[in-house]
């Protein structure tokens, strides 16, 4: 049996700054991190014979794998064994617990961090880390096995906990942030598929095919000037991108009356710029500001009906 330490680890939630929808008919979008929400792994020695134990407090889950066990299905289990395998690692007498601050299927990529969080604790309670570009792959392998055909956004956002840029079919590419930038995340409440606004735009795109491919398009347009404007540090510029995005993503009707709502009274309360995030027609939206507006804009949210507020901090990388 392997000898094991105490290890703690930890993985940000991600959100879609620019280019949702229209990254699913090829134009690129930027992700970023959410550093202020995060999933947590504490692993810990356990008695001998035990195997591993996955506790999710807040799921209610209780995992129990048998040290030689059967192939794991639950994606936790799998993220486990697999973490393991990668460090040639087959038995372990190990206690995790995971907490999640994240909330699960809102499109801020709960699965991932969660996935990410696990495996660094493992790998660091056997006294062997697992390098950031074999980690994105390894969570890539599991999102791929249950959550359908991924992009592969959610994995590298939350593991190199990184601004990214995304175009279908390639390798997500780390983005340059000349200058740091706040967000302020503010949730609906409603909870949306993203499948069917993702339906919703090829339906359009069925009945007016010329309209809503110049609309695509001019997002593919905003999302290269966003990635300049990030960047070169050119704040001023993101503000008004924004606003032009949100304007294009009702156009693709993916937005709704409670988003709108939540983006106007951001705008109004002093933000730079505010959209929708992600799928669109409930979920959230984002909106940028100068830390001195901040608690003003959080507020302006919550009376607009936002359930949730949060604000966090794009940094800045070479
Ligand atoms: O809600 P999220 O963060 O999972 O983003 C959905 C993004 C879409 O462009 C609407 C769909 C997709 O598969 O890219």
């Amino acid at each position: 049996m392997t000898a094991v330490i105490a290890a703690e680890a930890s993985a940000p939630a991600k959100i879609i700054l620019f280019g949702e929808h229209a990254v699913v008919h090829g134009q690129p979008a930027i992700a970023a991190p959410i550093s202020a929400l995060r999933a947590f792994a504490l692993a810990v020695p356990a008695p001998p014979q035990t195997g591993l134990i996955i506790d999710t407090a807040d799921l209610g889950e209780r995992l129990v794998i048998p040290s030689y066990g059967e192939p794991a299905d639950h994606p936790l289990a799998r993220a486990a064994r697999l973490a393991l395998a990668a460090v040639n690692v087959t038995g372990v007498d190990l206690a995790v617990t995971l907490r999640s601050q994240i909330p699960i299927a809102s499109g801020l990529g709960s699965g991932a961090a969660l996935t990410a969080a696990l495996m660094r604790a493992l790998a660091g309670a056997v006294g062997n880390p697992i390098e950031d570009a074999r980690l994105n792959d390894l969570v890539f392998e599991i999102e791929r096995e249950f959550h359908g055909t991924p992009s592969g956004i959610d994995n590298t956002v939350v593991v190199y906990e990184r601004a990214i840029s995304f175009v279908r079919g390639q390798r997500p590419a780390l983005l340059t942030v000349g200058q740091p930038f706040n967000l302020v995340v503010a949730d609906t409440g409603i909870r949306s598929s993203t499948k069917e606004a993702v339906m919703g735009v090829h339906a359009l795109l069925a009945s007016d095919p010329a309209g809503t491919q110049s609309v695509i398009e001019a997002i593919g347009g905003v999302v290269h000037q966003a990635q300049a404007a990030i960047a070169r540090g050119e704040l001023a510029a993101l503000g008004p991108l924004m606003n032009e995005n949100h304007r294009l993503l009702q156009r693709l009707t993916v937005s709704s009356p409670e988003l709108d709502r939540l983006v106007e009274a951001a705008r109004a309360a002093g933000a730079q710029g505010a959209k929708l995030s992600g799928g669109g027609r409930g979920g959230n939206m984002i909106a940028l500001c100068p830390p001195e507006t901040e608690a003003v804009v959080s507020a302006a949210l919550l009376a607009a009906g936002a359930q949730r507020v949060i604000t966090t901090r794009v940094e800045a990388h070479a």
